[in-house]
């Protein structure tokens, strides 16, 4: 499967989103994972070396991809049961070869104005896709969503405003925690800081909520 975590919005959570649930395909699925990191930034490549070197915590397999990468992929994908790909936060080719052949695009975005603002475009970009990989499932997922209980509504309406679009929306969110943050120094993920924890639930509920879809999709079609 490849899974594409993208989207044009900065800081929006993709390599945090990427990074977790890479690590609860291989931790909790014992799947064979790779990420492909072809953001020049080198979040997660930075973040999987630190990992690396560290033999207490599950390898995981991570190259730097840029610019036509379709087949790349596409050939990755023969050889490792997941393959995760993380695309910085803009328009660029490598995110528009990735969802011509990604069978999920996952787009994270925080439940604030300017960043729905950019579902217009990422419509515009997953319809064109569509024409040549009509297989392909995307959903919004909103992260970093504030806890109070008076700002619930921000992110029913986040996910109302998605929904518009005609684009899946996850019901599975992420909060903002610390341990997010946190948890990216020395490479680990929030399963290996509490494995019981909120956040670590949260990225469970959204693989498996995402990973229903496909299953869903596959039976409907035999
Ligand atoms: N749910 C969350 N709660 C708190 N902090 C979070 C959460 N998700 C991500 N973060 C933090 O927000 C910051 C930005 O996240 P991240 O680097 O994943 O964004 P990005 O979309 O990959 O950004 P870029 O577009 O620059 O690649 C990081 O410090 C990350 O740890
Ligand atoms: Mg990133």
């Amino acid at each position: 499967m490849i899974l594409l975590v993208g989207g044009e919005k900065g800081g929006s959570g993709k390599s945090c989103l990427a990074q977790n649930l890479a690590v609860f395909f291989a931790k909790e699925l014992e799947a064979t994972v790779l990420i492909a990191d072809c953001d020049p930034q080198r979040t997660t490549s930075d973040w999987i070396q630190a990992r690396n070197n560290d033999p207490k915590l599950e390898t995981i397999n991570c190259i730097q991809l840029y610019g036509k990468i379709r087949n790349d992929l596409l050939s990755l994908n023969e050889h490792y049961d997941y393959v995760v790909v993380d695309c910085g936060g803009s328009d660029n080719l490598a995110l528009r070869a990735a969802m011509s052949v990604a069978n999920h695009v996952l787009i994270p975005m925080r439940p604030k104005r300017r960043d729905i603002k950019t579902a217009t475009h990422m419509e515009d970009m997953l319809s064109t896709c569509k024409m040549v990989n009509p297989k392909m499932i995307a959903s919004f997922v909103i992260t970093q969503c504030p806890s109070l209980p008076n700002q619930a509504p921000r992110i029913l309406e986040a996910k109302e405003v998605c929904a518009s679009f005609g684009i899946n929306v996850l019901d599975s969110i992420t909060y903002a925690r610390n341990i997010y943050d946190d948890s990216e120094e020395k490479g680990t993920s929030v399963f290996e800081v509490e494995p019981d924890g909120k956040a670590a639930n949260e990225i469970r509920n959204i693989a498996n909520e995402m990973l229903a879809i496909k299953q869903e999709i596959s039976y409907e079609f035999g």
